[in-house]
């Protein structure tokens, strides 16, 4: 076969593999490779085509914008085209560079001429959106498709509270939103503050004395499309897939987890049942427009968004103006050091020339801007195989499968290890060593395995299989009845949960013993210096010598932390115990209520469970640790080697006016803010839920109250104002 053949050949299978992924990224929201992958096949097609454009065919995937229209939802035709953007792959500061360069160029200036006006912005990685307005009413919304032709996706767009439904109206949508609690109900950090006349005039002041420009008109264009992108917030995606494996646990059979953000927001805008879109926790910025009629006369891109946040749009507060490419350098290295910070996916930022006449001096090239360009940061998920699946013990006995993974660069760092939670997460991902996979690293979650690629596997790769002894100590490994953990039985025997133990022991929080770390603790377990807790305390100079590159000095130095660590003070000796589900905070509820610890060690159930915020979980826990005779022992023990702590009387039992109450918060009360009605509720015994069930016993609302109120009175609950809350206070 000659060069031509061969080349031939080549695009043609990258065409139809291109067309065969970018039907499951669009069409399905369903994707088989990281989109890191799909850019590479696809920049390879574009050189080859490039090369030689007679393989470049009207139908190869490089002569569209990319999605189909979805059976079901209307079509919708676009009065603007929805266009794609330019991508600088570059990820060094010389992409921002290029970008300015070609702009100047294009634009005739000169070296010594003025530098050019950008605005720059996050890429949030999500789902572009054009919403219609007429009149300030919410008529349509519509997804890019291909960017000619979208979806009506109206209904489902409805759901998201932070996209107004009608212009200048003070109140934010007040459909229900699902996963009700920290994301929806707090103000997004991310979010410039709210239409305010300060805040916004502080802005546009900013961009008065940069441009000398006219101020921004407010008044609403009866026309009025915008765009922008809807995404999901990553603890929103957290949460929403954490309650989708529960539903899976519990057997429903049509319920799944999503593979990331992205395809989780893109599947909930394109859902075809509205009822199951509003359980969807979406979020939306905007960053664009479309058509525009009898509106304002805007100049630049920044007035436009400024006017947009002051119709009620949540535009990013990362969106600033930037002068020439040094300060494009600057926001490029300022965001991808924060990113992980970011409470949402972004695959780079977005920089656009400012002034509207100069955008449209520069025009299109074919269906990009050459007015803006993409400029991508690492991507956050890669493809890499997997050599081998190991097992790690925890402190608590627990198994956790991990890949080992060949290494690869993603989200900005090496990758090595992912894990891989548990038994049953193996089995749903059916992850097997040899196999190819994609792995995700985003903000700071540990890394993990999203999916394998089937057609990668090595034919005979094992199905793996969770052991059913602890790999560590050999002992026997269980997995109880609706738990989702093997366990290793082995406890203290075990010597990893005895290298975990002395390690919580020793940390900062607990007993706080400086310089006993990872790399000693191994060692003085295997060498067999140290079995048990009080065998830290029986340590002399001789036996830490003899370890391993410790000199005199640092043995000295650990002693002197030992012997100053025996003055500690209850909490932390509880904490440091490393009780089941005993954090700090437990630790030190249990030393106030009960004063001393022997009062614990005796304390059956029910006297536990008098304890604020132990439930019968923590109590039989705790129960069940002073039963053990070798924890008594190891106690006795700690107290004989010097270990001490003041010791108080138990808290007076006056019984807390609304133990045993529950109460959710709704909407903002006159006077309080919710943090201090929720440190109110709780120092009289109320546990403070996020939403509204049966079990709530009140509700308390206050102005724009929304979906919780409505079903508290579904449901009948009690509903209560703030002065209402006071009385329930003073009992
Ligand atoms: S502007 C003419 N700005 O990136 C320029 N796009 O192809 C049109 N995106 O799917 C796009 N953040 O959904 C623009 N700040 C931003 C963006 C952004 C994310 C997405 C958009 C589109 C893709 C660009």
């Amino acid at each position: 076969m000659n060069r031509a053949d061969a080349g031939r050949r080549r695009a043609g299978e990258l065409q139809a593999l291109l067309h065969h992924h970018a039907h499951r990224y669009y069409v399905l929201d369903a994707p088989e490779i990281p989109d890191a992958e799909y850019d590479r096949l696809f920049q390879e097609l574009q050189a080859l085509e490039e090369a030689h454009p007679e393989l470049r065919t009207p139908d190869s995937p490089t002569q569209r914008v990319g999605g189909t229209v979805l059976e079901g939802f209307a079509k919708v035709r676009h009065k603007v085209p929805m266009l794609s953007i330019r991508t600088e792959t570059d990820i060094e500061a010389s992409g921002a560079r290029n970008f300015d360069a070609r702009v100047r160029r294009e634009l005739g200036l000169k070296e010594g001429d003025p530098q050019v006006e950008y605005v720059a912005e996050l890429k949030f990685d999500g789902l572009a959106i054009n919403l219609r307005y007429e009149n300030g009413v919410l008529v349509q919304a519509a997804t890019r498709g291909d960017g000619e032709v979208g979806e009506d996706v109206t209904q489902n767009i409805r759901t998201i509270g932070q996209i107004p439904l009608r212009l200048g109206d003070p109140h934010p949508n007040p459909l229900p939103q699902a996963g009700e609690g920290a994301s929806q109900d707090q103000p997004d950090p991310n979010l410039l503050p709210p239409g305010g006349e300060g805040a916004s005039q502080q802005a546009h002041e900013n961009s008065l004395s940069r441009l000398g420009e006219r101020a921004v008109v407010r008044a609403i264009p009866p026309i009025l499309e915008v765009r922008g992108e809807v995404f999901m917030r990553r603890d929103d995606f957290e949460r929403m897939n954490e309650s989708q494996r529960g539903k899976i646990a519990a057997g429903a059979k049509n319920e799944k987890t999503f593979v990331n953000p992205r395809n989780a927001a893109a599947g909930a805008v394109r859902q075809l049942d509205p009822a199951i879109a509003r359980q969807r926790p979406l979020s939306f910025f905007a960053y664009g427009w479309g058509e525009i009629e009898g509106g304002p006369d805007f100049q630049t891109h920044f007035e436009v968004l400024q006017a947009l946040k002051a119709w009620g749009f949540p535009v990013s507060e990362r969106t600033t103006l930037a002068t020439g490419a040094d300060d494009l350098i600057a926001y490029h290295q300022g965001v991808g050091a924060d990113r992980d910070r970011l409470p949402f996916d972004i695959d780079g930022v977005v920089y656009k020339v400012n002034s509207l006449a100069l955008q449209k001096q520069l025009g299109f090239v074919t269906r990009e801007p050459r007015w803006a360009v993409a400029h991508k940061f690492p991507a956050q998920e890669q493809l890499t195989t997997v050599e081998s699946i190991d097992v790690y013990v925890g402190r608590t006995g627990k198994l956790t499968p991990v890949a080992r993974l060949q290494p690869v660069f993603v989200g900005g760092v090496t990758v090595t290890n992912a894990t891989l939670h548990n038994e049953d997460e193996v089995h749903r991902k059916d992850v097997r060593v040899g196999d190819t996979v994609i792995v995700r690293r985003a903000g700071d979650v540990i890394p993990e395995v999203v999916s394998v690629l089937p057609e990668k596997r090595v034919p005979g790769a094992a199905v793996f299989a969770m052991p059913h002894i602890c790999p560590v100590c050999g002992s026997a490994a269980v997995r109880e009845e609706g738990e989702a953990d093997y366990r290793c039985t082995g406890g203290l025997f075990c010597s990893a949960q005895r290298k975990h133990a002395i390690l919580h022991f020793a940390q900062r929080r607990a007993l706080d013993i400086e310089g006993l770390g990872e790399k000693l603790v191994d060692q003085m377990v295997d060498a067999g210096v140290i079995r048990t807790l009080p065998d830290l305390y029986r340590l002399g100079l001789a036996n830490l010598v003899a370890l391993e590159r410790m000199g005199d000095k640092s043995a000295q130095n650990v002693l002197a932390a030992l012997e100053t660590s025996k003055s500690t003070t209850l909490p932390r000796f509880l904490y440091g115990l490393g009780i089941r589900h005993v954090g700090e905070s437990t630790a030190r509820d249990l030393a106030r209520h009960f004063g001393k610890l022997d009062g614990i060690m005796d304390a059956g159930v029910e006297q536990l469970l008098q304890v604020p915020d132990v439930g019968p979980i923590v109590a039989e826990s705790i129960h069940a640790f002073f039963l053990q005779p070798h924890n008594r022992e190891v106690i006795e023990q700690l107290r004989a080697c010097g270990v001490h702590w003041e010791e108080s009387e138990p808290a007076v039992q006056a019984p807390l006016p609304l133990a045993g109450k529950t109460v959710v918060l709704t909407g903002t009360l006159p006077t309080l803010s919710r943090d201090e009605a929720k440190e109110l509720l709780e120092a009289a015994g109320a546990k403070v839920a996020a939403s509204v069930s049966k079990k709530t016993d009140y509700v308390v609302a206050g102005a724009e109250a929304g979906s919780k109120l409505e079903k508290a009175q579904l449901l009948g609950v009690a509903v209560l104002d703030e002065d209402g809350l006071r009385q329930l206070l003073a009992g």
